[in-house]
């Protein structure tokens, strides 16, 4: 095993990922920030200074941290932020996944700003390995031309009357063409020059080769759906696990989920478009000077360079599907896990509540809204045996894993009119089901025979979906809508996995000495 070591700088710069500036967050002035690469077994050390004038954490999305809780970058759960002017290392080793993951900040909204980039793990043991030569990553995400806290506190206050903020463009790795004409200037925040023309990614294809393709939705709240002209897309993993293969045209793609297809460049030399569309009928509010066609070009070597292929639009052939996942018999693991038996089972309810005394709209888990502590985290109130944050508290929602190293099941009820991508952290949770209306138990059948694995999932609006894992990974994980507005109003809710381990967990000195030290974020 090797240790893969980055250093990173956080700061604040003025960039124009569509053509109008913007202040945004990035990590070494880069948009989207560095890639992370290893290989499974290696240790990932990356050395994070914090040049903001806000703390920061930073979330390795989907890495189990089996034993390593503290690593996992969470604000409030697992870490205080790292304060403004200081440095916090990393360091974790990567045991027995692989795939496609990405990493960004889970302090507040700041990803919605710019600090996420890709996190890929490899191995000798990937079954698809011998049916492609090359690897691209395409990290596909809403943009917004306000910064995103302006954007919550206006989300979070009586004005918005529970609207979220809707997207002024999309970016596919972190760029975009915007037509600065066709907006209304009441979008430009003021001063904010626009230039239209940017240049969109273009991914260099070589004709007879077959590349897989990982597609991650790096974004804030869209779903898309993601197509290449006269390409099909052959499925072959899906959030870090491996799926028998299947084919489709177009693909639909959650906040926080990620794809590998492989693509086969089997077509004429020429240019072709790559499509995310994004999902607009999946907003409450529609933005009417919103392109939902975000667009970026695959040029296959020896073609002219052109920006405006002449291809065929595969995004709205095949089936339909709007706001929801591919059905679970598309997506099969390729590796059999058994399902484990459910030693516990939790319902959660997923609503928006307005708090009456000032007309704000916040999400809820049962009876509460996530608040982020900022002086401590739960994972050290845990580990001090502090239990102030159980189900009766009205900004913590803690539930306590005891040593079942069963299955816990959990059955997730939407009660909202939007769809929401559901996260959870250091596992990856069997999905024995979903569908509309209410789930009824011994009435809906459920898959346990090789169901689903996945760490992010949508369930669907006003519908449900069933989920069981494994008790086996000591520490404080969050399970969270992955949409940065729904985050911020509180959905999200906390397991505390097999606390007596917790107690012996030698957690670094460094990181509580940051709690005392960060203050309000
Ligand atoms: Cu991708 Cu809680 O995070």
């Amino acid at each position: 095993p090797t240790t893969r070591y980055y250093e990173w700088n956080i700061s604040q710069q003025t960039i124009a990922p569509d053509g109008l500036e913007r202040p945004m967050l990035l990590v070494n002035g880069m948009f989207p920030g560095p890639l992370v690469e290893a290989n499974t077994g290696d240790r990932i050390v990356v050395k994070v200074t914090n040049n903001m004038v806000n703390g920061t954490a930073i979330h390795w999305h989907g890495m189990f941290q089996n034993g390593t809780n503290w690593m996992d970058g969470t604000v409030g759960i697992t870490q205080c932020p790292i304060p403004p002017g200081q440095s916090f290392t990393y360091n974790f080793t990567v045991p027995n996944q692989w795939g496609t993951y990405w990493w960004h900040s889970h302090a507040a909204s700041q990803y919605t700003d710019g600090i996420y980039g890709p996190l890929i793990i490899h191995s000798p043991d990937e079954p698809h390995l011998a049916e492609y030569q090359e690897d691209v990553i395409m990290m596909i995400a809403d943009h917004y031309h306000t910064d995103s806290g302006s954007l919550v506190s206006w989300y979070l206050s009586p004005d918005s009357e529970g609207t979220e903020p809707v997207p002024d463009s999309g970016v596919i790795n972190g760029r975009s063409t915007f037509d600065c004409s066709g907006d209304s200037q009441a979008l430009f925040p003021t001063g904010n020059k626009c230039k239209d023309g940017a240049p969109m990614s273009v991914f260099d294809f070589k004709a007879g080769t077959t590349y897989r393709v990982r597609i991650i939705n790096s974004g804030s709240f869209a779903d898309f759906q993601f197509s290449i002209d006269n390409h099909n897309l052959t499925v072959i993993e899906a959030d870090g696990v491996d799926m028998q293969p299947v084919q489709v045209q177009r693909l639909p793609i959650h906040v926080a989920q990620r794809y590998s297809v492989l693509v086969h460049a089997n077509q004429a030399v020429d240019n072709y478009w790559v499509r995310a569309l994004m999902n607009t009928n999946c907003f409450n509010t529609p933005n009417p000077a919103l392109n939902p066609s975000i667009q970026a070009i695959i040029r296959y070597e020896g073609a002219a360079s052109t920006q405006a292929p002449n291809s065929d639009d595969w995004s709205s052939s095949a089936w339909v599907a709007v706001c929801v996942d591919l059905t679970l018999d598309m997506l099969k693991p390729y590796t059999i896990v058994p399902v484990p038996a459910a030693d516990v089972s939790y319902h959660l309810d997923i609503s928006f509540q307005t708090i009456s005394k000032d007309h704000v709209n916040m999400g809820y888990m049962n009876q509460t809204s996530w608040r982020p502590l900022m002086n401590d985290s739960t994972l050290f109130q845990s580990q001090r045996g502090i239990n102030t944050f159980d189900a009766a508290s009205t900004s913590q929602f803690v539930i306590p894993l005891n040593n079942t190293t069963n299955g816990v099941q959990l059955v997730l009820n939407n009660l909202d009119e939007g769809s929401h991508p559901f996260h959870f952290h250091g596992h990856v949770f069997h999905v024995l089901g979903w569908g509309h209306g209410n789930y009824q138990p011994g009435v809906t059948p459920l898959e346990l025979v090789n169901p689903l694995r996945r760490d992010t999932i949508t369930i669907p609006a006003f519908g449900w979906t069933v989920v069981r894992f494994v008790n086996d990974n000591p520490g404080m994980w969050a399970l969270h809508c992955h949409i940065s507005w729904h985050a911020e109003s509180g959905l999200m809710v906390q397991f505390e996995s097999l606390p007596d381990k917790i107690k012996t967990m030698d957690i670094p000195a460094e990181m509580k000495s940051m709690c005392a030290a960060s203050g309000a974020m």
